[in-house]
């Protein structure tokens, strides 16, 4: 018995990182998977991938920010397999020039509020439609620890993003709760994905990070799929409207250990 057994999941930004280990984890318990993103070779090699494995994806093109591809994305899971129960709003960006408040410029914030925050109330605008016709569902929205601290290191407009997202959440999760809904978010910490490659590259900017951190590592992304899998099944049946930290410790801690 799988855990996500006779459920249709959609995970947005599932060619790469969070989201393709997510889709693939989906996919071995149970779930028929659509795997949507930007960039169709990563897109078709994660469905190539669960198909490999025994498991039922497809693959959709959409770039979350735009409202259109985002109703067809939903559309196409619907046609695909009949439905839809879990909404992994998963895809975002870092934006290389992100910086402290003075000195990140417009194009920089509204590219990265128009992926990370409007492209999650998209998917949701369209998903939670789909959900309640289905009988109901999990959204599983991927924010950031920065949605609850503070960075030494300023990315304004991430962050300010991510805060969006918890926020947002919460609201639909107080609204479908006695429709069948339940609205989730992550959090995670750094993980090593190629999200944070660049930034991590640096053996100094690396070690500033990892100071920070109680555990003294990084996570991996199936640390985060773990979670998400949680949050999309039904043994969260509890939870909604919560913002689940996996974080290594770091929003635990004042000051780490040694
Ligand atoms: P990643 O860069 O490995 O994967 C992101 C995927 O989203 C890529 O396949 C990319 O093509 C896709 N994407 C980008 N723009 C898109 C758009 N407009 N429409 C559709 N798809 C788009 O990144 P990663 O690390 O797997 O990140 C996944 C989520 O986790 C993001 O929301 C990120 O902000 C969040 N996150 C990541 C952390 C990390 O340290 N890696 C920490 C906290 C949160």
């Amino acid at each position: 018995m799988g855990r996500l057994d006779g459920k249709v999941a959609l995970v947005t930004g599932a060619g790469s990182g969070i989201g393709k280990l997510s889709a693939k984890l989906f996919s071995s318990e149970g779930a028929s998977v659509v795997v949507s993103d930007i960039v169709d070779d990563a897109g078709e090699g994660t469905v190539s991938e669960i198909r490999d494995a025994g498991g039922d994806a497809a693959y959709v093109h959409a770039d979350v920010s735009k409202g259109a591809e985002a109703a067809a994305m939903v559309r196409f899971a619907v046609d695909t397999y009949g439905g839809l129960s879990v909404m992994m709003n998963n895809a975002g960006i870092f934006h290389p020039q992100d910086d402290s408040v003075t000195n990140t410029d417009e194009d920089v914030w509204d590219k990265t509020i128009a992926i990370n925050l409007k492209g999650v109330f998209l998917g949701c605008k369209y998903g939670v439609p789909a959900m309640l016709e289905s009988g109901g569902g999990s959204i599983v929205n991927v924010a950031s620890f920065v949605a609850i601290m503070g960075a030494a290191t300023p990315q304004i407009a991430y962050t300010a993003s991510k805060g969006g997202v918890l926020a947002m959440t919460r609201e639909i999760a107080v609204e479908f709760a006695r429709r069948g809904i339940r609205a989730n978010s992550i959090c995670p910490g750094p993980i090593e994905t190629p999200l944070l490659q660049e930034l991590l590259a640096e053996p100094a900017r690396r070690q500033r990070r990892l100071v920070h951190i109680p555990m003294g590592r990084f996570g991996q992304a199936q640390e985060i799929a773990n979670a998400a899998l949680f949050l999309a099944s039904d043994e969260s049946s509890l939870m909604t409207g919560a913002a689940l930290v996996v974080d290594g410790g770091i929003t635990a801690a004042y000051v780490t250990p040694e």
